[in-house]
């Protein structure tokens, strides 16, 4: 059976049927995967039996393994490529990096080479009385460029925003190392997506600390204005998770949000991988 994409009803997000991960990919197979990603942003796998060295392999189709800050203390044993998300406790001590996601973000976008993209394998879904819980959003960010007012899409052109990984959020959380391995740095706020040539709106409320030349107050409420645009439930995918799925996400066409609508008893267990892009995005 060949590969099927089934495109959700979102401006992004897409199935992708007749694919068995635990099995090398063929040229054709690779390649019918990564045009569906570079299409549809987000795309999934699933009823996937995918073993961590199973996902490793996957993620080095699409790029060099990128480490997560947040996920060092939280590689899996023998797998350290591999971060764990989870609300488990085991012997006291929290087993993966807990609530990761809850604020709309886009991967390591503090950092000067983000990530091209980010793989989700879900081991353990949290349900209550058969509802599914702990979905991730995911927005559609070259939508929300596209339906801008044409002042603004002028207004933004050369525009640069500014992400200091030390900036408002994390300032009492990170370690001096952690702040000089991270200095701050710019992003155009209007990036043209490496391949598609789409162009994607790179702002997000809490990560961006100003805008470069622009006054702060001004720059905020652009800010502020901008991440509220691209969140707007038109430009939406919400993704209900099943143990099984095999989900990715390209770091540029979206942002997401982890749903924290659950808690233990109820168990969520995910495997993350990200992977580099080829170049400093345009
Ligand atoms: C993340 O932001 O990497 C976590 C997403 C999730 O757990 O659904």
């Amino acid at each position: 059976m060949g590969v099927e994409i089934v495109p959700t009803d979102a401006p992004v997000g897409a199935e992708i049927r007749g694919v068995d991960l635990s099995l090398p990919l063929s040229n054709s197979g690779l390649a019918a995967v990564d045009n569906a990603f570079n299409d549809h942003g987000v795309i999934y796998f699933r009823d996937q039996s995918l073993s961590p060295e199973g996902l490793l392999a996957f993620t080095r189709y699409f790029g060099d393994l990128q480490f997560n800050v947040f996920g060092e203390d939280h590689g899996l044993d023998d797998h350290p490529g591999i971060v764990v998300i989870s609300n488990i406790e085991e012997g006291g001590r929290e087993i993966g990096v807990k609530a990761a996601g809850s604020r709309w973000h886009s991967d390591m976008c503090y950092t000067a080479n983000p990530p091209r993209g980010t793989i989700l394998c879900a081991r353990e879904v949290p349900d209550q009385d058969g509802l599914t819980l702990g979905d991730t959003c995911f927005a559609a960010t070259h939508a929300a460029y596209d339906d801008l007012p044409a002042e603004m899409k002028e207004r933004l052109e050369g525009c640069r925003a500014e992400f200091d990984f030390a900036g408002r959020q994390r300032a009492q959380i990170i370690t001096q190392e952690q702040r000089e391995r991270f200095p701050p740095v710019t992003h155009p706020i209007v990036r043209t997506h490496p391949v598609t040539g789409r162009k994607c709106l790179y702002v997000m409320r809490d990560d961006c600390t100003g805008i470069a030349g622009v006054e702060e107050g001004e720059a905020q409420r652009m800010v502020a204005a901008l991440a509220d645009h691209i969140i707007r439930p038109e430009f939406i995918y919400r993704h209900r998770w099943r143990a099984g799925d095999v989900l990715m996400w390209d770091n540029c066409t979206v942002q997401h949000l982890a749903i924290q609508d659950y808690a233990l008893p109820m168990r969520r267990l995910m495997h993350r991988t990200t992977f580099a892009a080829d170049a400093p995005p345009a």
